[in-house]
């Protein structure tokens, strides 16, 4: 197993370049299987999520081409099989988003129940009922999915929880249903917003994505188009929180302050300064390195999109440990997002769990250890946090980082950071 040893101490300068968004390439890579013509794809990250993705779907038939490093195109034209088998599925939840495309196209899918997660149960009971209703006879068997349907028929549905995957995954499978669907208390979140742009290119028909109430009439095929995902929102805010923590200045290119309100917003109230234009942001700070006290302790609380960000908690968390006073963070979206916290306090820092609010006493400073990821976004907070830390830090099971962040040493280390992947 790879881990990363950090130096802390370093204030972080210069520019890098942002990736494309995990979140919006997975969808995207699913909606390839909405028709038999050619979907090329640029901006599309190399992670290990994106890998398993496109795994999945070469299982099941779909033609990948790498055209550039981050260029692919896919062809569905020939797809031999309709199934999802565990051994795929339990390690990727986001595998699930193969469900609509499959049902809505070829009308019978076989997909393994994703099993939880390190962040919670995280069930899929609103991808299932929405399916329903639109017509799916959907069972489920030894720990699978059985989902029939002749032709999936546009409903009116509503989901009691934001769900971003139900979102995407009922959005795609009304692309392709007789009739219009219309889905209520939709996710809003950008990468919900970039899958619609790039349907509709394909020549599906939707209305109000990015609002509570997205229109989707159905159309009998969808055919061939290209589409660049959109930047990583959450890739970006984790390089911001880092810079605001050690000081420095660095400038992100390829992001969109556009798509980060909430975060920019909490990163200015403890003290950072934060400047962009549309296609860059650039954070500078004094940072705990020069000045302890030099970082405001600021609360957050999560929420769905454009409230701040589940996905950025755990860096905030980070921020907050080294910040002048007292902060809260409180999650709202998912039951066990806390898994930092311990690891966190294995660095020096001053935190208490009580229920879905941590609260954390910002200190001096913090010592570098050994610690372990769990899961994505804590692993990121773990950096950020050893970056600043006196010492070194030994992060372990870094397999977590790899798979949604591309080439997180390299990016640090061109920012200054002494970081090393060791095999
Ligand atoms: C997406 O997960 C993201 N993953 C997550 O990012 C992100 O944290 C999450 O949205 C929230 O923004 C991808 O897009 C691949 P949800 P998703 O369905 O869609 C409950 C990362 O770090 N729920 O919006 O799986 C669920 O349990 C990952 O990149 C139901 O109860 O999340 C959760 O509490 C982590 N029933 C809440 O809704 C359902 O049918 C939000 O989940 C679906 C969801």
């Amino acid at each position: 197993m790879d881990k990363l040893v950090i130096q802390g101490g370093v204030p972080l300068n210069g520019e890098i370049s942002v990736s494309g968004a995990k979140n919006a390439a997975l969808p995207i890579l699913c909606a390839s299987l909405l028709t038999a013509e050619p979907l090329t794809l640029g901006n599309v990250p190399q992670l290990h999520d994106i890998a398993t993705m496109r795994k999945l779907l070469v299982h099941m038939g779909v033609k990948i081409e790498q055209l550039d490093n981050n260029q692919i195109s896919l062809d569905a034209s020939d797809i031999h099989t309709c199934e999802a088998p565990y051994d795929m599925v339990k390690t990727m939840r986001a595998s699930i988003l193969v469900l609509g495309p499959l049902l809505a196209r070829f009308g019978h899918v076989r997909v393994s129940l994703p099993g939880g997660c390190a962040i919670g149960s995280r069930p899929v009971d609103l991808h299932i009922k929405g399916l329903q209703a639109m017509g799916a006879d959907i069972r489920i068997e030894h720990g699978y999915i059985e989902a029939k349907a002749d032709r999936l028929k546009g409903a009116r549905i509503f989901m009691d929880i934001v769900t971003v995957t139900g979102t995407e995954n009922l959005m795609m499978a009304a692309a392709l249903a007789e009739g219009t669907t219309v889905l209520e208390n939709a996710a809003k979140e950008p990468e919900v917003v970039d899958l619609a742009e790039c349907l509709v290119k394909m020549g599906a028909k939707i209305e109000g994505v990015g609002t509570d109430v997205i229109t989707v009439t159905g159309v009998a095929n969808l055919h061939t188009a290209s589409h660049d995902v959109v930047c990583d929102r959450i890739e970006a805010g984790t390089y911001m929180v880092a810079a605001a923590m050690t000081g420095g200045e660095v400038k992100l290119k390829r992001a969109r302050a556009d798509l980060l309100d909430a975060v920019i917003d909490k990163l200015r109230e403890s003290g950072a300064v934060v400047e962009h234009d549309s296609d860059s942001i650039t954070v500078r700070s004094e940072g705990v390195l020069q000045r302890q006290g030099a970082l405001r302790s600021v609360s957050v609380r999560t929420a769905p999109h454009p409230a701040f960000p589940t996905d950025m908690q755990a860096q905030f968390m980070a921020l907050n440990t080294v910040a002048d006073a007292v902060a809260t963070v409180t999650e709202t979206i998912f039951e066990n997002r806390f898994m930092h916290v311990q690891e966190m306090q294995r660095l020096g820092a001053s935190i208490e769990v009580e229920g879905n609010t941590a609260i954390i006493r910002g200190r001096e400073f913090l010592e570098g250890a050994t610690v372990m990821a769990t899961d994505l976004r804590a692993s990121a907070s773990l950096v950020l946090a050893a970056l600043v830390a006196r010492g070194e830090t030994v992060i372990e099971r870094i397999y977590h980082l790899d798979r949604g962040y591309e080439r997180l040493e390299e990016k640090l280390s061109q920012l200054g950071a002494r970081i090393q992947r060791i095999k």
